[in-house]
């Protein structure tokens, strides 16, 4: 550990109670003013240190920054954390590490992406502090062919994680967007390596992106129409949702390949029942969405009557306003 996360560590074990630089830094076995780098490097990083003469550091009770040990205090599933203030995308951050060798659950969570990366190509707006970007490193032992096990169990372990914490009624946007309010809250960008040798994955990264609360200004352009923010002010949340979500899903990536997460997905399922648009090459079409099969396929009924399972790798829908 660093002695920026060595005096984080302390001071989470004090929050809300003054700690002395002299006491951090004979801890520590550093000086007093490699302390008050730390601590100047820790406010910089968006945690709320209130300092005074000597009264020495306080970690407010109500700091709301994402770090490493907050999250380890609510995070069942044994991760390696990985807390970064800025990165392009975390899924290539945790792309990177994989194929440096890092373990099963490393997880890279990041402030801020300047570059985040959603389905099909598009971008993912990741402005900072106000949503949760994270990228899980696994090594299923499973067939690629079921990769979308992954992504639908990670949309129904967002759902439940913030249904846990207070947002209205998430629902799933088949396949993997999560909704609440009729916005879209978080959207799911899972990423693979294999070996074509075995036919294996050498490693998958599941990337989740969160809107917790509005950018200042709101959210820009076309997104402004789609885009929602799960809860209306700022929450002090972020660690307690970012374990919820990894503990959801690693219990279902327990038993990922018997799915045991579908009867939850069809649950949330937010496209049965209603109309729908798929795409085509002679324009949109109008559906009705009759639910989710085995396989998590969408299936839909047309205006005379044909049944149909669609795809997800093969088409997105739209719901008919
Ligand atoms: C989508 O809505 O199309 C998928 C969005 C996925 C966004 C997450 S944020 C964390 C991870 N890093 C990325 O660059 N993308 C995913």
């Amino acid at each position: 550990m660093s002695i920026r996360e060595e005096t984080l560590k302390i001071l989470e074990e004090n929050r809300g109670a003054d700690v002395s630089g002299a006491e951090i830094a004979r801890r520590l076995g550093v000086s007093r003013s490699a302390v008050w780098k730390a601590v100047s490097a820790l406010k910089a990083d968006g945690h709320t240190i209130l300092a005074g003469t000597n009264r020495g550091y306080c970690l407010a009770a109500e700091s709301g920054a994402l770090s490493v040990p907050e999250i380890q205090k609510y995070l069942k599933t044994p991760c390696t954390l990985v807390l970064k203030k800025a990165v392009t995308s975390t899924n290539d951050v945790a792309k990177d590490l994989a194929e440096e060798g890092a373990a099963e659950w490393t997880v890279v969570i990041a402030r801020e992406q300047t570059a985040g990366k959603g389905r099909q190509g598009r971008q993912f707006y990741s402005p900072a502090d106000t949503g949760i970007y994270m990228s899980i490193v696994l090594r299923p032992a499973f067939p690629p062919a079921q990769a979308l096990l992954i992504t639908t169990a990670a949309a129904v372990a967002v759902a439940q994680a913030l249904e846990q914490l207070g947002c209205p009624d998430p629902a799933i946007k088949w396949v993997n967007d999560v909704y609440s309010g009729g916005k879209k809250v978080c959207g799911i960008l899972t990423e693979g390596a294999f070996d074509f040798e075995s036919g294996r994955f050498r490693y998958a990264v599941l990337g989740i992106g969160i809107n917790l609360s509005a950018p200042a200004g709101g959210f820009p352009g076309e997104l402004r129409e789609k885009a929602g923010a799960a809860f209306a002010a700022g929450e002090p949340l972020k660690n307690r949702l970012a374990a919820a979500v990894i503990d959801n899903f690693a219990r279902f990536y327990a038993a990922l390949p018997e799915k045991p997460h579908l009867a939850l997905y069809r649950q949330r399922s937010m496209l049965t029942g209603k109309t729908v648009l798929i795409p085509g090459p002679k324009g949109e079409r109008t559906a009705q969405a009759l639910g989710i099969d085995d396989d998590f396929r969408l299936l839909v009924a047309s205006p005379d009557g044909t049944r149909e399972a669609l795809s997800s790798g093969e088409v997105s829908v739209k719901l008919f306003q």
